[in-house]
């Protein structure tokens, strides 16, 4: 799979994939969990995050104030990062590598204690990474995954979403009535014409429609906000290259949720996953679905310890 969508929402600037808020960090049980993990984290701790994205988990444990200044912290990512919360940008202790893979770990042999993922490690490769996971990975070292799950209340949400984002782009669909819509606004100087009507007309009624369908999926788009600045009071000037970057936006977020569902562990994937860890000397103190605090299932959670 292509790193080029995960790198476009990197570069965005983004904190987490699943934040609560659009450039903030991971909140409740999730935030919860990852601090109990890292709370003994020791002076001469190595902290692996694998495919640490723009570096929530090291950021949750170093505004917890968790470890000193000899714990090294390195995320891996096979995306190009853009990292910017300066916890992570102004420690000599942190060091990340992007354009990197998880199977293919630029660390030493039995040179990391922790080792951590959030939605991260499913999207790998899961056979290669849990073996090179083997190589570095001391004996005793500690490990906790929380990974996405098919059945999960994040993929049925996302699921929707992506239905909604394939119909915006699709053949004779919504965005390419827009793009019809603001040509003929350019040519005739955005005076309203039975054409410019015409098109409103049947722009209007496929949102329409999609808001009867999922309203909720339709907004986390960002068509209707999209829409509003393409033909709010203000009248951009660049209308047809903001048509072009919502297009090339709406084409990385289907990639991004494509993905999503691929990477999602169905039962038989989470059992290979088990197994794969058992058969290279870890064991699995914990393997159990993990809840949001709407009660909802929201992945699975590992931990467990290398032999
Ligand atoms: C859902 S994001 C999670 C990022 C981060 N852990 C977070 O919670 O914000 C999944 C990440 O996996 C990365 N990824 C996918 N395959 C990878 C691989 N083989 N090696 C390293 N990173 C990978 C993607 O680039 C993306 O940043």
């Amino acid at each position: 799979m292509s790193s080029n969508y995960w790198s476009q929402y990197w570069q965005e600037g983004r904190l987490s994939s699943f934040g609560d808020e659009p450039n903030g960090n991971y909140q409740g049980p999730t935030k919860d969990v990852w601090l109990e993990f890292f709370a003994n984290i020791k002076a001469d701790d190595l902290v692996l995050d694998i495919a640490t994205g723009n570096g929530a988990l090291i950021a949750l444990a170093l505004e917890a104030g968790l470890g000193d200044e000899k714990t090294k912290f390195v995320g891996v990512d096979y995306a190009k990062l853009k990292i910017q919360n300066v916890v992570l940008t102004d420690n000599p202790s942190v060091t990340f590598y992007d354009q990197t893979r998880a199977e293919q770990l630029p660390l030493e042999e039995s040179s990391t204690s922790l080792v951590v993922s959030q939605y991260g490690l499913e999207y790998t490769d899961i056979a290669k990474t849990v073996a090179e996971l083997r190589r570095v990975v001391r004996p005793g070292g500690r490990f906790q995954f929380i990974c996405h799950t098919s059945d999960s209340m994040v993929l049925k949400i996302n699921r929707d979403i992506l239905r909604a984002a394939r119909i915006i782009s699709e053949p004779g669909g919504i965005l390419e009535t827009a793009r019809k819509l603001v040509g003929l606004l350019d040519k005739t100087n955005n005076k309203g014409t039975p054409g410019t009507e015409k098109l409103r007309n049947k722009l209007n009624g496929l949102i329409g429609k999609q808001l009867d369908i999922n309203e909720r999926a339709f907004h986390s788009t960002n068509f209707p906000d999209f829409l509003s600045r393409l033909f709010g009071k203000s009248r951009p000037a660049n209308r047809k290259d903001m048509v072009d970057q919502f297009a090339e936006e709406n084409r990385g977020l289907i990639e991004r949720l494509e993905d999503l569902q691929h990477a999602a562990l169905s039962e038989q994937r989470l059992e290979a996953l088990q197994a794969h860890l058992r058969n290279n000397h870890f064991t699995i103190q914990r393997c159990e679905p993990f809840f949001q605090r709407t009660n909802e299932v929201v992945g699975v959670l590992l931990r467990g310890e290398a032999g």
